[in-house]
């Protein structure tokens, strides 16, 4: 039997698993999964919000679309044990272990009432509220029901506040023990909520307005339904330690229940532990597992089940379908003749509450537990993988990204090169789905590109003046590293996880979650006809591999592309986790090995190692050490000659980032005053990398490798010519190595380049895109250049004779490339609200349509 006292020790102890034989078991992943740093003993879900009880005695918020925590309820002092929204859902009612029942007004969280009895009543395990009434009842573990009516001009002088539960003598702590002396109080809440309350806040219970013994146990749930004889009246239906169900009519004058007009069901010892119902079906979960369903107009038991092998304490039902979660951390889900329709495993410890919402076509059953976690479930009729009727919602684009992230779309390692053509191809459906035209364009030998094309309907005269708008994105991810030992993903990379508000996941970020957002973005203009131009997608598989075949293949089908206006991208961060940004710069690079080879085999140190013999890693390590000087700086001659020098209008953009950085640190320390040097490092002056230096032979330390091999790369910037840089480093280091006079080859290899990107910030499109970040964040963003790079861009501009513009989707955490790669739901969503909106009216800005 569970209590009230087990919860408090719930935390860290996962009960053990029951292991029930059943037939169906089918797996389920929540849709998403919130952490609140302690039991969750209550979930209420209005159309908006997720509203979670606590063991802190906090009720949290969550924004039902992007699980965004958005505020925390704090007008308890024990752990909420019950939450209750109004049938209009503009109040919400909590019930804690404080033995206080606060109401709070939902539209503006705050808290209207909190409301106390004046008897010592412990727990206050479940409460109902009745709109129609305006009554509130409570079930408390003194085994009473109590309720108080809004509605009366109830002026008795209160007790004094002395009678408040916080104020009164404490059942154990205020006790006198062996020797008479009190057992020492605990410290005073500080945050004591009495006394920073309102006097009209405070409303005390009748002390006629309770039913002692109500049920001989504790109350632990109740439920306000429709009367079945009486048509219009409400009937109080509770649940208790007893076994014992009462079904109580209501006065609805006076909102009084009374014994005498009360009926008991008993179904045998279990206690009732919660309780759900429809129609007149009442739906009781019991203590070992025991589910009894009774008919509440004959108010007879219909059938009794082993439901669980632990305690039942969840009970949730909606049409045809009614949810049950145990002590166990199950689910089990039954039809209406309760034949079990399906189970799993929802929770590691109790589920200890549990809630169903309809959102947007799709059932979510929301459950919490001693795991410090609410889940969310999609627990609606599974359709196929793809619905016909594509449908555009966040909750579609969010399963489509699932779907992509599965595909390990690796470039670059040819065990992957049919997850890239699967994902190339569930891209080319999705555009289809859409209503576009969609192939794939072969590339040499590489990863397809996915060509997308949506085209407004057909309108006299408007053809030879509509704009075409190319969207560039890629759907290869770098490899995830999963196999390496220490990796640090808290979920499979390759399973998107919806986590506190974050989808975790290679490629969400980068570039995935972006791509689907354009995609989904044109989608939804194209189906709602709202197209105002042709916006034409390339969605490559090679980026992270530096664009192999790109250029050749749009050259190849440039005129099928083409004519092009604009050119978008979203494929970067903003520059913290805060403020909204637009990119006008990216960097080019150059990737590039070196190889240093002696042409004897790799020997041991003790036996041949001599001053005679020249190492090639000490080569290489004497080689690469001429690249920069030992204060850093890149020494490859005419490096820094070609960097563009700085305008005061370039200045000035830096300067409006060090302004939004004034009140708070960049990245938690570097301050506003070096924040300037800081960003042009990274964004206006190229640097310098070693990525690593591998040597041939077995790696222990006798051996003499007889090669080495260096990865380096360099990041370019505005007016570095690419083909200058290549060459030049080249040169410089065949030009070093001749002068070690070794006997040893080097060789030196370009593996990929990509030009550097300067857009400009006042054309159009950076105007809409400005102008519609604003709108859809609030917020004026920033303009950014970045230090990463992307090879398409510049090519892409100069093929088609137009100008990029780039929308970082992405927060500075976002970690892309790294383990944990993660992207916010409400970046994701916004970022597709931003690019619907920018399609849509950049096209309109000086063109009449
Ligand atoms: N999206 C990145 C580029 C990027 C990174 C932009 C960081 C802004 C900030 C892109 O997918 C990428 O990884 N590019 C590579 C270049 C490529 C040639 C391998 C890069 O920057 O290293
Ligand atoms: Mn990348």
């Amino acid at each position: 039997m569970w209590n009230h006292s087990d919860l408090l020790l719930l935390n860290s102890s996962p009960a053990a698993s029951a292991s029930v034989a059943v037939v169906d078991t089918n797996e389920q992943t929540p849709l998403h999964r919130v952490h609140c740093g302690g039991s969750v003993l209550a979930i209420a879900v209005s159309s908006d919000h997720i509203y979670a009880g606590t063991q802190g005695g906090d009720i949290m918020v969550f924004s039902l679309d992007t699980y965004d925590h958005v505020r925390d309820l704090k007008g308890h002092s024990g752990c909420i044990l019950a939450l209750n929204l109004s049938q209009d859902e503009s109040l919400l009612v909590s019930s804690a272990g404080d033995a206080i029942i606060n109401i709070w007004r939902t539209k503006t969280f705050e808290n209207v009432h909190r409301i106390y009895s004046t008897f010592d009543i412990g727990d206050i395990f479940c409460v109902a509220y009745s709109s129609k009434l305006s009554s509130l009842y409570l079930g408390a573990q003194n085994t009473s029901i109590q309720w108080y009516d809004f509605r009366s001009t109830d002026k008795r002088p209160r007790a004094s506040l002395k009678s408040h539960p916080s104020r009164r003598s404490h059942r154990f702590f205020d006790s006198l023990g062996p020797g008479g002396s009190a057992t020492p109080q605990p410290p005073v809440d500080s945050s004591d909520v009495l006394e920073s309350c309102h006097e009209s806040q405070l409303v005390e219970i009748d002390p006629l307005n309770i039913v002692q013994y109500a049920h001989f146990g504790y109350v632990y749930c109740m439920l306000l339904l429709q009367s079945f004889t009486k048509e219009g009246e409400e009937i109080l239906v509770s649940g208790g330690g007893d076994g014992s169900i009462k079904i109580w009519e209501i006065d609805s004058e006076t909102s009084a229940i009374k014994p005498e007009k009360s009926k008991t069901l008993s179904s045998g010892d279990s206690g009732v532990l919660c309780m759900a119902t429809r129609d007149q079906f009442l739906y009781c979960g019991l203590t070992d597992g025991e589910i009894s369903i009774w008919d509440l107009d004959g108010q007879a038991l219909i059938r009794s089940i082993k439901g669980h092998q632990d305690d039942v304490l969840t009970m949730t039902v909606r049409d045809n379908c009614i949810w049950s979660g145990s002590a166990s951390g199950y689910v089990r889900k039954w039809s209406q003749r309760f034949e079990l329709l399906g189970r799993w495993k929802a929770h590691d410890g109790l589920i200890l509450a549990s809630d169903l919402k309809s959102v947007k076509g799709r059932d979510l059953y929301f459950s919490g537990g001693n795991d410090d976690c609410i889940s969310v479930w999609d627990v609606s009729c599974q359709e196929d993988d793809f619905p016909a009727a594509y449908r555009t919602t966040e909750d579609e684009l969010l399963s489509t990204l699932r779907k992509l992230v599965s595909y390990r779309t690796v470039a670059n390692d040819p065990k992957f090169s049919e997850d890239c053509r699967q994902g190339a191809s569930l891209l080319k459906s999705i555009f289809r789905q859409f209503g576009a035209q969609s192939f794939l364009i072969p590339t040499d030998n590489r990863n397809p590109i996915v060509f997308g094309r949506f085209t407004p309907p057909e309108t006299p005269g408007v053809e030879s003046k509509r704009q075409t708008i190319l969207f560039y994105g890629h759907y290869d991810v770098i490899s995830a590293g999963e196999d390496t030992p220490n990796n640090q993903w808290i979920t499979e990379p390759f399973e998107m996880t919806g986590m506190n508000s974050y989808l975790y996941g290679r490629g969400v970020s980068d570039n995935k979650g972006p791509v689907l957002a354009a995609i989904f973005a044109a989608g939804e203009l194209a189906q709602n006809n709202q197209l105002t131009c042709n916006i034409v997608f390339l969605i490559e598989g090679e980026e992270e591999s530096g664009s192999r075949g790109f250029k050749e293949a749009v050259q190849k089908y440039h005129d099928f592309i083409g004519p092009i206006d604009w050119i978008l991208l979203a494929n970067s961060y903003w520059l913290d986790d805060e403020a909204p940004c637009v990119t006008y710069g990216l960097r080019g690079v150059v990737h590039a090995s070196v190889e240093i080879q002696s042409d004897r085999p790799d020997l041991h140190s003790g036996v041949d190692g001599s001053r005679e013999s020249r190492e090639p890693v000490i080569d290489m390590v004497n080689l690469l050490a001429k690249l920069t000087s030992d204060g850093g700086k890149i020494m490859i001659p005419g490096f820094h000659e070609m960097v563009r020098a700085i305008t005061p209008a370039e200045e000035a953009m830096y300067t409006e980032i060090e302004n939004e950085f004034s009140s708070r640190l960049f990245r938690g320390s570097i301050t506003s005053g070096r924040l300037k040097e800081h960003l042009m490092s990274r964004w206006r002056y190229p640097s310098l990398t070693i990525h690593r230096v591998n040597v041939s032979g077995p790696t222990n330390a006798t051996i003499i490798p007889r090669s080495a091999s260096a990865a380096i790369s360099l990041r370019i910037v505005p007016d570095q010519k690419l083909s200058t840089v290549t060459e030049n480093l080249t040169s410089f280091l065949y030009n070093q190595f001749a002068t070690f006079s070794s006997p040893n080859q080097l060789k030196i290899s370009i593996d990929h380049v990509s030009e550097w990107w300067l857009g400009d910030p006042l054309n159009k499109a950076f105007k809409t895109l400005a102008r519609v970040v604003e709108e859809v964040w609030e917020k004026k963003p920033l303009f950014i250049r970045e230090g990463g790079s992307i090879p398409a861009v510049r090519f892409l501009e100069m093929e088609f004779g137009a100008s990029a513009a780039h929308l970082p989707c992405g927060q500075a955490s976002d970690a892309a490339h790294l383990d944990n790669e993660r992207m916010r739901v409400a970046n994701l969503y916004k970022s597709k609200t931003i690019m619907k909106k920018v399609f849509r009216e950049l096209p309109l800005e000086g063109v009449d349509v």
